[in-house]
Parts: C-alpha cells; structure tokens; sequence
C-alpha cells in the first residue's frame, strides 16, 4: 500500500521521489543484494540480478526445458553468487538492449547478450572488460554456390536488427538485398526455408547452429576483431566493478575455461582473449 503511494508521488515529483526512493533504500535491505562484496550494489528489483537478453543466441542464451541456459547465463550467475541473489533473466529485443534503452529504463541490472563491444554503445552505456572474442560470419546452404558477400548480388542476405552484422551487411553486402529479422531464431529460420540465400551473425551462434543443420555452413568469416562485454547502465560503477573483478577470478582459477568448456566443448585458444 505504501508503495503505492510513492508510486502516485513518482510520477508527479519526480526528482523528490527519486531521493524517496533512494533513502528508502538505505533504510532497509530494499533494493540492493545480499552481503559480501555487492553491499552497496542497488538492484532493479529487490534480491535479484536481472539480467537483459535476447533469445535465442545459443550457446550463449537460449532456452532448453523452459530455462534459460547458456555461457553467458553462467557467467552472470557467478556475479549473482557474490551478491547473495538469483539471475533473473528477462528476453527482450536485442536493438533495445544495445541502445542503452532497456539499461536506463531499469528494466535490469545488466545486459548480457553476446553483445560486442562499439564505440556507439559506450556512449549510451558502460562494458565491463571483454569476455570474448568474436567475429562475423556467413552461413549458406551447402552447394549454393554461396562463399562470400560478392555472391549475394540480388540475392536475399538475413540480418538481425541491431547488431554489428546488421551495420557490416550494410557496408559490405553491396548488391545484396538486406532482410531484417528481430531475433536469430527469426534469422536462421529463414535461413533453413530458403527465405533468404544466406545469414550474417557471429560465428559462435552461426558455428553452433551447423553442427545440427548439416545441410549448412559457415562460408566465410569477416575479421571484424569483435569483443563480448556485459553491459550496465552508464555511471553504474558499483555493478561494473563487481562484474569485472568477478571475471577477473573466474579467469584465474580456470573457472571461466570450465564454463567455456561446457559450452564449446573444447578449451579456449591459448592467446585469444578467451584465455586467461
Ligand atoms: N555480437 C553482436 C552484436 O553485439 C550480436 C549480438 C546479438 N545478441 C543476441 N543476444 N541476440 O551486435
């Protein structure tokens, strides 16, 4: 009922609200995690680290039996250990995470969602250190006649919306008419019926998908020299620190190349920045 209230109040002061709130939050265990290292970490949603991501991007967040599984996933749960609290973990659309919007509107705490590090994003919110490297790549049907972006004059390229395959298919895929998907599931779908003649995203998720769809490949690769960072809302230091120095110790004590294991089924690179 008291919550209520200040809701009422929030939208019509919001600044006196704001210092509401955040006295609220000092007075009691409302919004912030558990003990240990996150004390004055806050959280969107009280006793919880909710996470922002777009699914499907298997291996990294895809949902199998009803839960959301993934390297990401359990790399975020390593942080979410050290505040004392579960990951809950919302889907959303990936454009509305890299802009920053989902962050700021305090939909979660952290977005992680295989999402490459850009100078754009920095301007609208905070990466931790990169956790993985990637670049992007091209997936055909096996004997299309398919090997790079060249082949693809007047023919149907699948993107997904907001990513950097979507910015690189823009620049690159001269010629090419550009279909635009909200999600890889979407994209890959339309990979696999012929909607489209090809499919730009990262090689992880592209390499993942073959190894099931053996009538498809990965053609070629980009050196787009792409890092992974977790994102936070800008100024969010309390959370990025947390999550940066959580990285840091699953790198050192070969937790990280367990979780890269699991998930890619053989040890990172020696020397990428997979590895520690
Ligand atoms: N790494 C690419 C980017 O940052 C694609 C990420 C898409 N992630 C997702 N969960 N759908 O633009």
């Amino acid at each position: 009922m008291a919550r209520r209230t200040k809701l009422t109040w929030l939208a019509v002061v919001p600044a006196l609200a704001l210092v509401a709130a955040m006295s609220a939050c000092g007075s009691d265990e409302a919004g912030s995690g558990g003990n240990g290292d996150g004390q004055n970490i806050e959280l969107v949603h009280e006793g919880q680290l909710t996470t922002c991501t777009g699914l499907p991007y298997k291996p990294f967040q895809y949902e199998e039996n009803g839960k959301v599984v993934g390297f990401d996933v359990d790399l975020v749960d390593l942080v979410a250990e050290k505040l004392n609290v579960k990951q809950v973990i919302v889907d959303t659309p990936f454009d509305s995470i890299q802009s920053g919007a989902d962050l700021n509107s305090g939909k979660c705490d952290l977005a992680a969602a295989g999402m490459t590090i850009t100078e754009v994003r920095e301007k609208n919110l905070d990466f931790s250190e990169p956790y993985f490297d990637a670049t992007q790549a091209l997936v055909a049907k096996k004997g299309s006649g398919i090997e790079d972006l060249s082949d693809l004059q007047g023919k149907k390229l699948g993107v997904q919306n907001g990513t950097t395959g979507y910015d690189y298919a823009q620049k690159n895929a001269k010629g090419a008419e550009l279909v635009n998907f909200e999600d890889l599931g979407l994209l890959l779908n339309a990979v696999e019926t012929s909607r489209v003649d090809a499919g730009i995203n990262d090689n992880g998720v592209l390499y993942d998908w073959v190894k099931e769809k053996t009538d498809f490949e990965v053609v070629t690769e980009f050196d787009t020299g792409e890092q992974y960072g977790i994102g936070v809302r800008t100024g969010n230091k309390a959370l990025l620190d947390l999550i940066n120095e959580t990285l840091d110790e699953a790198k050192k004590s070969g937790e990280y190349d367990k979780i890269y294991e699991k998930w890619f089924g053989k040890k990172p690179e020696e020397g990428s920045g997979n590895s520690n």
